[in-house]
């Protein structure tokens, strides 16, 4: 989930959920989830096979590589969603991420502190916005930091401790940026259109967001939420997940699967914005990640977001008679995120002609 600014006055900060856990307090109300309509939470869902795409074959011309393609834009049309192998980034890198992250919040609760996010910001440490009393609270933590483009980075908000930390984010943000070339060219490709469609979207000016999220030992899994049901409303969203705990599922025909973890992918999902640009074709994902009893979980969520100014809507070469124009324009996508997101609806919902 990509957030934007919240509207001034209406919010406050809640404790850090490791806090709640550390101090043994009871579980407050406003953390369980009451919308049945979703039907019940656990963990036992089926886990299922997400499409794996060797990324190293999208841009290959031969005739492999023209299948990757193919399977590209079947795993986008029908899950929003792949495991990205062969990205170039080596296990032992990858290892390092979720390491520099676990460190982060082993640390004590006054060290994080000193980058605690302010009312008027939504970077730094820090947990859910509260807007409202009836709001129900995800089981997390997070430090949210933009990390592109490079000179409106916040450096102050960036952990010194533990000492790899700021290195380690700037490697790989560096390496993800250049695989949302590759998968931005390729999802253009695969649906036979101009290099530029999704690649504009990164173009000057586009942001980057890199949140870590620590989802603490949930006493209550069977009603409590680690991420309520959302999409993205990025164009896409990289997932570093942990190598042990399992807690992501997704929305597949109207029924939530378990995302297995492969230690040395990375989880690549579609957004609004690019459901958008595509006319509805690529499928952005819904998902939410469930909270366990026993083990902590980090993730690492990075997000691409057009430049505020730019306007997205469906490219033209995908609107025609038999597939009419399905979303209006918009610019500042994410402005329109938060308040839906709390109150349970899609914001992309409410751009549909
Ligand atoms: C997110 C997200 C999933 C996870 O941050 O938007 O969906 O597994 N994270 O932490
Ligand atoms: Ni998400």
């Amino acid at each position: 989930m990509a957030a934007s600014s919240p509207p001034p006055g209406v919010e406050s900060l809640s404790k850090p959920v490791q806090q709640l856990v550390i101090n043994g307090e009871q579980v407050a109300e406003k953390y369980i989830y009451r919308n049945t309509d979703d039907g019940p939470i656990s963990a036992s869902f089926p886990v299922t096979e997400i499409p794996i795409i060797d990324l190293g074959l999208l841009t290959s011309s031969s005739p492999t590589g023209e299948s990757e393609l193919e399977k590209l834009r079947s795993a986008l049309s029908s899950w929003g969603c792949f495991q990205a192998i062969n990205h170039g980034m080596e296990s032992s890198f990858l290892d390092k991420v979720r390491e520099a992250t676990k460190e982060f919040f082993a640390l004590p609760m006054e060290e994080k502190q000193k980058y605690s996010r302010t009312l008027e910001d939504i970077e730094g440490y820090g947990n859910d916005t509260v807007f409202t009393e009836h709001q129900t609270l995800d089981w997390t933590d997070r430090l949210y930091l933009l990390v592109r483009p490079e000179d409106q980075r916040k450096l102050k908000l960036w952990p010194e401790n533990p000492e790899t930390f700021r290195d380690t984010l700037n490697e790989y943000t560096e390496k993800l940026g250049q695989l949302t070339e590759i998968v931005l060219k390729a999802m253009a490709k695969s649906l036979s259109l101009e290099d530029s469609c999704f690649l504009d979207h990164c173009r000057e000016g586009a942001l980057m967001y890199t949140r870590f999220n620590l989802y603490p030992v949930c006493p209550r899994p069977d009603v409590i939420l680690g991420l309520k049901p959302h999409a993205d409303g990025s164009t896409i969203t990289f997932l570093l997940q942990d190598k042990e705990v399992e807690g992501l599922q997704v929305l597949k025909d109207d029924k939530w699967v378990g995302v297995p973890v492969i230690p040395q992918a990375l989880l690549i999902n579609l957004g609004d914005q690019s459901e958008l640009t595509s006319n509805g074709i690529f499928k952005s994902l819904v998902h939410r990640v469930v909270t366990n009893s026993e083990r902590e979980r980090i993730s690492v969520a990075t997000f691409l977001l057009p430049h505020p100014d730019m306007e997205i809507e469906p490219a033209n070469g995908l609107v025609n008679e038999q597939r009419p124009r399905l979303y209006k324009r918009v610019k500042n996508y994410v402005s329109l995120f938060f308040h839906n997101y709390q109150q349970g609806k899609r914001p992309i919902d409410t751009l549909k002609i």
